[in-house]
């Protein structure tokens, strides 16, 4: 079974994620890591000790992580995720809640990647401050880790970023750290709004859920993202980001990939946090990034679905 970390900014999305990848029971989570991003650290830690405790995996290990980006001042997705980060749907549970358990992220990420040489899978949906802290500490992990699949970007569908036009939240979040990570020479896979905003989870999606275990955390946690894409984008749903890119560690033929030279912008009002795919290799540099080009929307919900219905 593929040994993975998940990295995770906990966030209704990044909740959905982290259920969908371990009642699939086909990866070996190792341990999860958090950041902030969508909330702050402390409570993407707590909500994703919730979440363990829902699915009923609290032996997996929650290692917090950055409290903020490398540079920029932290920007918070309470109007998105809600004002506790999971819609406040596990609002009466109660968890252990330590701060900062032993050992900080980046440092666990680390110890892992030497551990598992050749054989570790690093699964970022945050932002990706534990990622560049990580390399800043030892920058072997490169050869040591065997691919990192992150959510975050967009590459292709100018002008259909979420925080800024051309911009994605994750990368947005600390464009510095996102910068790092894609020069590192790590083996990169982008899972960008390209692709993950073609699989929203309608509310008849969900009604499928009803009668089994995650009917009520699905319905309740994603009811302020559904207002919002409603309003916003005028989408009855919720986009499955995170998920996603679960579900591309699962099963790889979901998404058609492309490898490409892939820049991020850090200095720029307009389009900080940009990722910028040279398409014609115009800057002559050697491909770093697969970025996503076509995603099977239909058969990747499905499987998301049944997995959710299935768990006991
Ligand atoms: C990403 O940002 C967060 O709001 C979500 O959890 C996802 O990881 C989408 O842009
Ligand atoms: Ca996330």
């Amino acid at each position: 079974m593929k040994k993975v970390i998940l990295d995770v900014d906990t966030g209704v999305d990044d909740a959905l994620a982290i259920i969908y990848g371990l009642e699939s029971k086909k990866m070996d989570v190792l341990g999860i890591t958090t950041v902030s991003g969508n909330v702050p650290l402390r409570m993407t830690t707590r909500n994703t000790k919730k979440v363990l405790t829902l699915i009923g995996r609290e032996d997996i290990g929650v290692y917090a992580g950055a409290e903020g980006p490398l540079i920029r001042e932290a920007e918070y997705e309470y109007n998105i995720h809600g004002t506790d980060g999971i819609g406040n749907a596990l609002d009466g549970m109660e968890i252990e809640d330590s701060d900062h358990e032993t050992p900080f992220a980046p440092d666990f990420i680390v110890e892992q990647a030497e551990k598992y040489k050749g054989d570790l899978t690093l699964i970022m949906v945050g932002p990706l401050t534990n990622l560049a802290l990580a390399l800043r500490k030892e920058p072997r992990i490169k050869d040591w880790v065997n691919d990192v699949i992150i959510m975050g970007g967009v590459v292709s569908e100018m002008g259909k970023g979420n925080k800024l036009p051309n911009s994605e939240f994750n990368i947005f979040a600390d464009a510095e750290s996102a910068a790092i990570v894609l020069h590192s020479g790590l083996e990169i896979t982008l899972v960008s709004l390209d692709v993950t905003l073609q699989t929203y989870m309608k509310l008849e999606h969900i009604e499928q859920l009803k009668g089994t275990k995650y009917y009520n955390f699905t319905l309740d946690s994603t009811k302020v993202f559904r207002n919002f894409s409603e309003m916003r984008y005028g989408t009855d749903g919720c986009a499955l980001h995170d998920p996603l890119t679960i579900g591309y560690s699962l099963d790889p033929t979901y998404i058609e990939t492309k490898k490409y030279y892939v820049d991020v912008e850090t200095d720029s009002k307009l389009s900080y946090g940009q990722t910028i795919c040279d398409f014609r290799n115009l800057w002559d540099c050697e491909p770093n990034v697969n970025i996503c080009v076509n995603v099977d929307a239909e058969r990747f919900i499905h499987d998301f679905i049944e997995t959710l219905k299935m768990a006991k």
